[in-house]
This record gives C-alpha cells, structure tokens and sequence, in this order.
C-alpha cells in the first residue's frame, strides 16, 4: 500500500507544487511507482506535467464526487509518474462537496481503489485551509510543509498545524507531520536562517535538510511540461530534491507506518543541533539557532464522522484500457482518456 504524502500550507507560492512534481520525479527515478494528485483548481500541477487542464475531459473533480473512479482518469506523465489531473471545475466540486456527508474523506476513498498500485501517493493542495486541502490531510499518512522564509511565515505555519490537529483528531488520527521544507531558500541571508530556527522552536516542527535553494532553473521547467528533474538534471535544486526522495523512500523502505512518525518522533524539541536520526540523512532535525542551514474551509465541525453518500457501495477500479497511456505519451488521446499537451 503506498504511502500518502501530501505536502501543504494555505500560503501561496511557497513550492508546493514545485515540491510535488519534483519529489515525485525523484522517487520515479528510484524506481518507485508514484501517483501525483492535483488538488487546486488552479491545475498547475497538471499544466506543469504536460497537460493542458483547459482541454481536460476527465479530472479528479469527477473523482471526488463520485462520479468516476480514480482509474480511469489517471494519466501517465513525461516524468514517470501517474497523474490525477485538475481542472478548473474543481472550484465547484468545493461547494458541492460542503453539502455532502463525509466530505472530508472524499479523496481518502477514491484513492482506495488505486493505491496498491502504487509506492507513493503525493497530493498538492491548493494555498488555502478549506475542504479540499482538508481532503489532502485526511487521505495523507503524513504531511510536508513548503516554506519560504521571510518574516510572518510563522504564522501560518501555526494555522496549519491548528488545521492539522483538527484533522488528526477528527478524520484521520494517523496524520504525522514530516516537517517543514525550506523552499526559495537564500542561504546567504541569516534571515532566512532565523525564520527557520524560530518556527523550529515555536512549533516543535522538524526542518527538512538540504534546503530547496532559489534558482531561476525553477521557473522554467513548468513551460515544457517537465519536472526540473528532466530539464536541469544536475542542477543543485534537482539533486535537492533527489535528496529528500531518498530519505523519503528509505523510510517507506524500512516499512515505517505513518503512525509511527506522526507525533513526537517527529519533533524539533526531541533532537538538538543537526543531528540526524531516524528519516534518513538527509532530513536533519534541529532546534534553535544551533542550525548550520548556511551549509549547503474553515475549521472542522465538531461531531461524528458518517458515512455519506460517496462512502455508500463499493468502489469500483476501473483499469485503463490496455495500450492507452502509451498512446497517451504518442500523442494520441483516445477518447475518455487524458491525454499530454502539446
Ligand atoms: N527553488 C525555487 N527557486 C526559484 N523559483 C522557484 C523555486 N521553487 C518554485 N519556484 C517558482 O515559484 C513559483 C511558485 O511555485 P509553486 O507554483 O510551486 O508554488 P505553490 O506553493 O504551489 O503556489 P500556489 O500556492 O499558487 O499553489 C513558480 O513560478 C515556481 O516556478
Ligand atoms: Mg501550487
């Protein structure tokens, strides 16, 4: 069964979808079966993988609302991932899904189907706290925190972590917080170095090492349908990521459950300096200034969870039809299949 990670913060533009498409192509290099899903209406996950959201027939808006299985939208990227494509009708599926029973677990149930398939499953939320990020959190055996560091992102980092409690205690109590990824990092500024070590402290919260340094390599890699993966392959940031993945894939190796690392294993207070333990060595976990980082939908209702209407009968896995992403990637979209842009 894969393991779910879904890498959020309501704060825009912080590389949250940077983090998925490149961590995603990164464990798809070491050779694990990786599933992307596409959780904002803005659809630049999918834009950025090479497909064009705007000429989509199926997206994971039909999933959601029971309308479709997750199999039959899944499309195959340039990358090596599978992906769960968005468009801008996922707006709507916001509202629909606020009147409907259970709607928390809409995601967590349509990725029931499809998730033997796969070694890792990697959700993008949408820079806010409601429904569908909340839908992320609940589907998710833990979460990774892209941060930009300037002065303020403490803030929400603590209304995340609000977010996340309520989720841990209310939808899915085996959410653990991988920890806080440093992205468009400067390193030559001990301002950024600062904004780390205070959120470090003030939440308990473990800081991801290598840093995501700031690099224009960044900005061009979404325009040709590629992760910076493929189009920088040596680039610094690209073997950031490579990092990350490695660590994230030796914990998933050494069949560590969600569980296991949600809470105090994973905490800032519980380890001192760098030192590095358990996740692997790439992912430092550090408190107070002793860090050398210069190296390198509103609040849950309270109440009983129920079964509603997407919970209701079997799920159903529909599997491609045979051939179908290979046309996919020819460049010949069958009909009811995603297919590539351009
Ligand atoms: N390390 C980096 N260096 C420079 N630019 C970067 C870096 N990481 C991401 N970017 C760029 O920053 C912008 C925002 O990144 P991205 O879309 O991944 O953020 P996001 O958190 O998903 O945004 P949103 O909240 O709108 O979904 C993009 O133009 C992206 O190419
Ligand atoms: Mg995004």
């Amino acid at each position: 069964m894969a393991h779910v990670l879904a890498v959020a913060n309501q704060k825009g533009g912080v590389a949250k979808t940077t983090s998925v498409s490149s961590l995603g192509a990164a464990l798809s290099e070491l050779g694990r079966r990786v599933l992307l899903v596409d959780l904002d209406p803005q659809a630049c996950l999918t834009f950025s993988l090479g497909l064009d959201p705007d000429t989509l027939e199926l997206s994971v808006h039909d999933v959601l609302l029971g309308r479709l299985s997750a199999g039959i939208v899944i499309a195959r990227t340039s990358d090596g991932m599978d992906l769960l494509p968005a468009t801008i009708e996922l707006a709507g599926c916001e509202a629909v899904l606020l009147s409907r029973t259970g709607r928390e677990h809409a995601l967590r149930l349509a990725l029931a189907e499809v998730i033997d398939a796969y070694d890792f499953v990697l959700v993008d939320c949408p820079p806010s706290l409601g429904v569908l990020t909340i839908n992320g959190l609940t589907a998710a055996d833990e979460v990774i925190v892209p941060l930009q560091c300037e002065t303020l992102s403490h803030r929400g980092v603590g209304q995340l972590l609000d977010t996340v409690h309520d989720v841990q205690r209310l939808t899915n109590p085996g959410l653990g917080v991988r920890g806080v990824l440093p992205t468009l990092f400067d390193g030559r500024t001990a301002h950024c170095r600062a904004v780390l070590a205070d959120v470090s402290a003030r939440y308990d919260i473990a800081v991801l090492t290598p840093p995501i340094a700031r690099s224009v390599r960044f900005a061009e890699a979404p325009g040709t349908g590629r992760s910076i993966l493929s189009t920088a392959r040596r680039s610094k940031g690209a073997e950031a990521y490579r990092a990350h993945a490695r660590a994230i894939a030796e914990v998933s190796g050494a069949e560590v459950s969600g569980a296991e690392l949600s809470g105090a294993q994973v905490s800032g207070a519980q380890v001192s300096g760098a030192e590095v333990s358990g996740a692997g060595a790439a992912h430092a976990r550090f408190a107070g200034v002793a860090v050398e980082l210069a190296r390198e939908s509103g609040p849950l209702e309270p109440g009983p969870l129920e079964p509603g209407p997407l919970a209701s009968g079997p799920l159903e896995a529909v599997p491609l039809e045979a051939g179908a992403l290979e046309a996919v990637r020819g460049g010949q979209v069958p009909v009811g299949v995603n297919g590539a842009r351009g």
